[in-house]
């Protein structure tokens, strides 16, 4: 599937919207997306873009119907089960069950990225000079410090093991050919850079515009850095995504994206300011230091779509992406802690700010282990607060979450306050990147942690009575 056979089974759907009033990309596009968004509404085609003739897609992922299409489940923890099957494989006892396997094994082999020899995405090329404005990138919000590309795959792989990384990171334009590249410190773009410019050696980077819908989501999904998300996306397909090799580089990119720009970040260069950008906290993140690429050449099919993205205080688009992660990551939780239940990470706390988590809580000290683990695994180590709960709590309802803390805990016994990473985006902890986190362990206390008085039962009627009560139930509530 490409973005454009995506947006015909939308527009099928009545789940697309095209725009014919002219437009600017200069904070227009935003006001009108940010009014659907926050809504939950339809995908966005803005066919008449002052300035150009490039139509601007947004708001693409906005509800969870098509979140679910672009998956293609109804169910994002299928997906994260598919996982966890390939990562905890049922060692085969008998011939049989080991001849069942071989189908399980191709699917694994078929989802692998292929090298193709043509892309769409290469029916046109600029090399040599280029001006990126020819793109209609948005600036989103009136102070922001330029223009944004918000949903460009970034392509680069490790310097040492050649391993590809693709990640979802905001690029400003800084000039017609050169662009800002805002990989966060904690992420594996950053990481490559910081590699590269150790070794003197400069960093092939290529920023993908479209191409299957799956892929600007895959990139946002936080994986281990082992993991090629192209292959991640391979295995939700059952189908390898293709790719063809660059023009002016030689990273492979999806063959029938959008847009492709290419370029090289040159270990000698400095870090430039980047910023400010209206952000999904609400607020403007300041001007940051960041190492810009040289733009050396650009791909794009004939009539491309640029697909793009605004944040800003949730709700908005990126709420439905972050639901799809946390429910594919569910199982892979569990697969290292398996007294997990479930798990929440609330858009309202923009994901990294809350982790609301219900245990099976055996022993003492239980809900703090977990609260320890996760604080240590990948991207949920940037948590400020996690709240543990016992499993009967539905951690997904904000009532009962604040119901069970409140009633279940004692600040000065159940909660432990530490020290770690924090999200670069966090304006309130005292340094960039590193401040102050809580773990509370809002679980029925066993009298090992402390608590030396009787837990009261729950008030819940009986089995008996409401049986009874059902018989009449129908007739009273007639009455009602
Ligand atoms: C719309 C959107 C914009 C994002 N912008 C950035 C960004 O500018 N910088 C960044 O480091 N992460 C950004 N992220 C989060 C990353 O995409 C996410 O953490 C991803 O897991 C990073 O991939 P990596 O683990 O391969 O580095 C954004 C996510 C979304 C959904």
């Amino acid at each position: 599937m490409d973005l454009r056979e995506f947006l015909k089974e939308l527009k099928k759907r009545g789940e697309l919207a095209e725009i014919e009033e002219e437009v600017s990309p200069l904070l227009e596009i935003t006001e009108i997306t940010d009014r659907v968004s926050r809504e939950g509404g339809k995908a966005l085609l803005f066919k008449r873009v002052k300035g150009y003739k490039i139509p601007v897609l947004t708001n693409l992922y906005g509800s969870y119907e098509r979140m679910k299409m672009v998956l293609g489940v109804d169910e994002p923890e299928e997906i994260g089960w598919r996982l966890y099957r390939i990562l905890r494989p049922e060692v085969p006892n008998t011939f049989l069950d080991k001849i069942k396997k071989i189908p399980e094994l191709k699917r694994l082999n078929d989802a692998l990225p292929k090298v193709v020899r043509k892309g769409k995405v290469q029916e046109n090329v600029i090399e040599g000079k280029v001006n990126v404005l020819d793109l209609p990138i948005l600036k989103c919000w009136p102070e922001d410090g330029g223009r944004f590309i918000t949903l460009g795959q970034v392509i680069t792989k490790d310097p040492e093991s050649g391993i590809r990384n693709v990640g979802l990171y905001r690029v400003q334009v800084l000039e017609e050919d050169k662009l800002i590249l805002h990989w966060q410190i904690h992420k594996d773009g950053s990481h490559h850079y910081w590699k590269a410019k150790k070794l003197k050696r400069p960093l092939e980077v290529a920023i993908v515009i479209g191409g299957d819908p799956l892929l600007p989501y895959v990139a946002s999904a936080p994986l281990p850095p082992e993991v090629d998300e192209y292959l991640f996306a391979g295995i939700i397909r059952g189908e390898g995504v293709k790719l063809v090799r660059g023009k002016s580089i030689s990273l492979e990119y999806p063959a029938d994206a959008e847009i492709v720009i290419e370029g090289v970040v040159e270990p000698e260069d400095p870090l430039v300011d980047e910023g400010p950008f209206g952000d999904h906290t609400g607020f403007y993140t300041p001007k940051e230091k960041y190492p810009f690429m040289r733009v050396n050449a650009l791909c794009f099919r004939s009539e491309p779509i640029y697909l793009t993205t605004i944040v800003g205080r949730p709700y908005m688009e990126d709420r439905f992406m972050g639901w799809a992660t946390e429910r594919i990551f569910l199982p892979l939780i569990k697969f290292n802690l398996p007294e997990v239940v479930d798990y929440h990470l609330p858009p309202d706390g923009l994901f990294h700010n809350f982790c609301f988590v219900s245990i099976k809580k055996r022993y003492p000290g239980h809900a703090f282990k977990v609260g320890f683990a996760l604080l240590g695994m990948g991207l949920l180590s940037l948590t400020k607060y996690v709240v543990v709960f016992d499993e009967e709590i539905n951690v997904r309802d904000l009532s009962e979450v604040l119901w069970a803390w409140g009633n279940n805990t004692d600040p000065k016994r159940d909660l432990l306050l530490l020290k770690g990473p924090i999200d670069v985006l966090d304006h309130a902890s005292e340094e960039l990147g590193f401040g102050g986190k809580v773990i509370i362990d809002a679980t029925k206390k066993f009298k090992e942690e402390g608590y030396r008085r009787v837990w009261p039962r729950r008030a819940l009627m009986d089995k008996e009575t409401k049986r009874r009560i059902d018989q009449i139930w129908e007739r009273i509530k007639e009455k009602l």
